[in-house]
């Protein structure tokens, strides 16, 4: 590809020093250098940054002002849709840096084709012969400034149709025609036929996007407020170039990670064939994906981008066991990368540890499921001739059952010349997904046909309930058995819809309020209320009178409960907040939930909190409780509430008006639920688990306010009565059992070795079976109900007894189990019998397999019924062999 000699004058820049050129180049014509934003993007359409232009979707939009009308960026990036491609083509990637000039409204076509070129040809002095630019097919102003501006011949400015050269971040949003710059690496190819397909000869790495249509989903362009600048520069395509190697992994930006992982693997990267390269590649890109997407905060999980943080370590893995890495070696290579990028990216140094725990679990876990999927599946490819298929369904059982993924099924079926049904495979998981799906009780008013009768009333049920505890309020709608009725009598389950309310719909976590709806002439008790869109649905049972639509009530709360789900509500925003606090600033809301009685709080987390990280986040939480910090609580644009800080639970739509939790200086955060108006008010903490919830997600179970009693007086009367039962004081409890276990571990000694000896007993009346065989005494027989422990004894003895020779012992101790010993001496193995190969072929006629080492082995397997004419067997060989 690119030879040297042909273009002396290009300066070898490192990878560093191209990131550094750049931003200074761009800055110096006025733009303001931005740090790389976040992997994870604040867009909730899409789960990874992509591009250059992600974080300033909104300025595009029009939904954000930009502070600078100009700026430059290095973007770390992260694009998944072409992983199969990585390390089997020169330039994919799912992970690369982004170099962008930005416009907001400031220049446009022209100044951005002049500074692309200047920096091409001036600064990383590429010969202007050996570029070639591609523009959007009726994009005649772009094609005149390249022409006529900057003076690139007619022949090397290619026009292209939208597939190529109209760029956009999404299905939806800013989008517009583009214009590309390419490197030739064999100008001597001439301008005559120029295919700008051909990655033998060309590759892009400077992509002006004129960002200046909105696209809406049904794909209509509307021209944005003002005409934006949006660039990207491919960092390791232009190392590529100025570093003169034949492919981005060569360039000093991965070369190192990927001879890390040869070096481990015992390799040596030139002399691999392409295969291995392959494999080096796609770990050496990986890497350095899965580094920043840990360091950014994300976990591995099922779920989103944790899994596609998963799915890469998996790859990772599986990747270095194809070349030969046997041990976990995903820290080592992640060494090599973080010491490459730390100059750049110092939040991978300091997440150094996170980075490496999580990939270390990670590789752990996998390594597990691997040993236990290849071998189901070496199992299921026996069965399925060459050019075959796996069925859908086992490869759903391994993924189900096994955890071993689907990909990775197929990867491996690929090499070995079988497809996978991938369709049977999605039926089954989307059967599964069926039939897992809670049996939710919903109310969906649309289908009940009442939503015409809404449609009467014009306004949305009015929400009282965050100053009020009752009100009074109109009837709008009667449900029973989910259609509307003129009128409900006493004894009737209903479903009732008023204008207003101060009961609080289920959301947020929260539960609904309980209570009464009342008039002259009725009492209905509220046992939930649950939200239809902008409708608060009431579920309770009429206890006396009637009521029809029209009729006013009188709306209270049960204001106990009211007060208890405020305190298990307010102590979940504290527990966030300490969790931020003593663990980890990354830590974010993965669910929650927040009852009468008890309160729930998923979060990111890839270990087990320790005792001593759970006791000082219940402190803290406790502290802030007994400091009596007053709640500020007010309503404010979405923008606003970010700049202050407040956290969001990520994911999450909100609207542009949003409502904000403030204890000042604890925690503040975007809610809708309803809060203590002091966190004196909770009184109390109590933290009661802490689990796994989901790979890479933690929860905590707590309870708050009354419910810490309730609690208390629980665990209260369980000791007293364990007290009772051992006659000790509470005190003394643990001693007491201590003290049991130990009396009942030393009876279980007692007893194995009772067992041992009746074995060894039975195992002497065995010598009688003893049979000379050539020079040698051999052993074969059956030690009915003998466990494995007992036949190694039984074994080990025997051997002793008989002298030079072989003892073969087997046994059926349980039902479908069959335990199996050899014991050789080595004048037996001198004549070609080696125990552990031996037991392993006789273990086979009973359905199983097993080994060990040539003096002695033992084996098992399922099928007893084989037993006696497997020991045949075993005595058939022995005597072929020694006699
Ligand atoms: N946003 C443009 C791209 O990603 C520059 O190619």
């Amino acid at each position: 590809m690119s030879n040297p000699q042909s273009a002396p004058s290009i300066p070898v820049l490192s990878g560093a020093e191209i990131r550094q050129t750049f931003l200074d180049f761009y800055a110096a014509k006025g733009h303001q250098v931005l740090p790389s934003a976040s992997l994870i993007p604040e867009d909730p359409t899409v789960l990874l940054t992509i591009a250059g232009m992600l974080p300033f979707k909104p300025i595009f939009l029009g939904q954000r002002k930009a502070e600078f009308p100009r700026a430059t960026t290095s973007q770390k990036c992260i694009r998944t849709n072409d992983i199969e491609n990585v390390g089997r083509t020169a330039r994919h990637h799912t992970f690369f840096e982004m170099l962008g000039n930005f416009s907001f409204g400031d220049y446009f076509k022209e100044k951005a084709i002049a500074w692309a070129w200047e920096l091409s040809t001036e600064v990383f002095k590429l010969p202007s012969n050996r570029l070639v630019v591609s523009v959007f097919r009726e994009d005649d102003e772009a094609y005149a400034i390249w022409r006529d501006q900057v003076g690139v011949p007619e022949k090397r400015i290619i026009r292209m149709d939208e597939k190529d050269n109209f760029w956009q971040s999404g299905p939806t949003g800013p989008c517009g025609p583009c214009s590309e710059i390419y490197y030739d690496f064999h100008p001597e190819r001439g301008d005559n036929a120029i295919d700008l397909e051909d990655d033998t000869r060309f590759i892009e790495f400077y992509n002006l996007v004129f960002m200046q249509y909105n696209q809406d989903a049904e794909g209509n362009l509307t021209p944005l407020s003002a005409q934006n600048i949006d660039t990207g520069l491919g960092l390791e395509r232009m190392a590529q170039i100025l570093q003169r190697k034949p492919n981005n992994y060569e360039t000093d930006l991965i070369f190192p990670i990927v001879e890390t992982a040869a070096k481990i693997a015992g390799l040596t990267y030139d002399e691999c064939d392409e295969r291995t390269k392959v494999s080096l590649k796609v770990i050496g890109d990986h890497v350095r994906s899965v580094m920043h997407m840990i360091a950014d905060g994300i976990n591995a999980s099922n779920l989103g981008r944790g899994y596609i943080l998963r799915r890469l370590i998996r790859r990772v893995v599986r990747h270095g066991r194809l070349i030969g890495i046997e041990r976990p070696f995903v820290t080592d290579v992640a060494e090599t990368a973080i010491a490459i990028s730390e100059a750049a990216y110092p939040n991978l140094r300091q997440r150094e540890t996170a980075i490496k725990t999580e990939l270390r679990l990670e590789e752990s876990r996998f390594l597990e499921t691997l040993e236990r999927g290849e071998k189901l599946l070496a199992e299921i490819l026996a069965k399925v001739p060459a050019g075959g298929q796996i069925s859908g369904q086992d490869t759903f059982v391994l993924y189900d059952t096994y955890g071993f993924p689907a990909e990775l099924t197929q990867e491996i079926a690929e090499e070995q010349g079988r497809t996978v049904d991938m369709e049977g495979f999605e039926a089954a998981m989307e059967a599964q997904r069926d039939r897992s799906r809670e049996a939710h009780e919903t109310i969906d008013l649309t289908v009940q046909g009442s939503l015409d009768k809404l449609a009467e009333h014009l306004h949305e049920t009015e929400f009282l309930g965050y100053t009020a505890a009752n009100s009074t309020a109109d009837v709008v709608l009667v449900l029973f058995q989910g259609k509307p009725v003129d009128a409900a009598e006493a004894g009737m389950a209903v479903q009732i819809v008023l204008d207003k309310t101060p009961f609080y719909a289920e959301s947020g976590g929260q539960i609904g309020d309980r209570g009464y709806l009342s008039g002259d002439q009725v009492v209905v008790r509220v046992e939930d209320v649950q939200k239809d869109g902008a409708f608060f649905v009431h579920k309770g049972k009429v206890e006396r009178g009637s009521l029809k639509p029209g009729d006013r009530v009188t709306a209270q709360i049960d204001l106990a409960c009211r007060r208890r789900a405020q305190a298990n509500h307010t102590a979940t925003h504290l527990l966030q907040a300490a969790l931020k606090k003593l663990i980890d600033d990354n830590i974010g809301q993965q669910g929650s939930m927040v009852a009468f009685d008890r309160l729930r709080f998923d979060f990111n987390y890839s270990q087990p909190l320790t005792v001593e990280q759970i006791e000082r986040v219940e402190d803290q939480v406790n502290t802030w409780i007994a400091e009596a910090h007053g709640a500020h609580v007010a309503v404010m644009p979405l923008t606003e509430a970010k700049a202050k800080g407040a956290t969001a639970m990520f994911g999450e739509k909100y609207g542009d008006e949003v409502r904000v939790i403030d204890f000042p200086g604890v925690s503040m955060e975007l809610c809708g639920g309803t809060h203590v108006g002091n966190t004196a008010e909770i009184g109390l903490f109590k933290i009661i688990a802490e689990t796994g919830v989901a790979a890479g997600v933690r929860r905590i179970e707590a309870v708050a306010g009354p419910a810490v009693l309730e609690y208390l007086n629980v665990r209260d009367k369980v000791v007293r009565e364990l007290g009772d039962r051992f006659k000790a004081k509470p005190e003394e409890l643990i001693d007491r059992i201590n003290t049991i276990q130990a009396d009942l571990k030393a009876t279980q000694k007692q007893l194995e070795a009772a067992k041992a000896e009746l074995a060894l007993a039975k195992s002497d009346q065995l010598l009688e079976q003893a049979e000379t065989i050539g020079e040698f005494q051999v052993l074969v027989a059956e030690m009915p109900g003998a466990d494995a422990d007992s036949l190694k004894t039984a074994a080990e003895r025997l051997l002793q007894k008989i002298g030079d020779g072989a003892v073969v012992l087997g046994s059926a101790p349980e039902a479908e189990k069959v335990s199996l010993i050899a014991a050789f001496t080595p004048a037996v193995n001198q004549k070609g019998l080696q125990a552990g190969k031996f037991i392993g072929a006789i273990a086979k006629l009973c359905g199983g397999g097993g080994g060990g080492r040539p003096n002695l082995a033992q084996a098992g397997g399922r099928d007893p019924s084989k037993l006696a004419d497997a020991l045949a067997e075993a005595k058939q060989q022995i005597k072929t062999t020694l006699g």
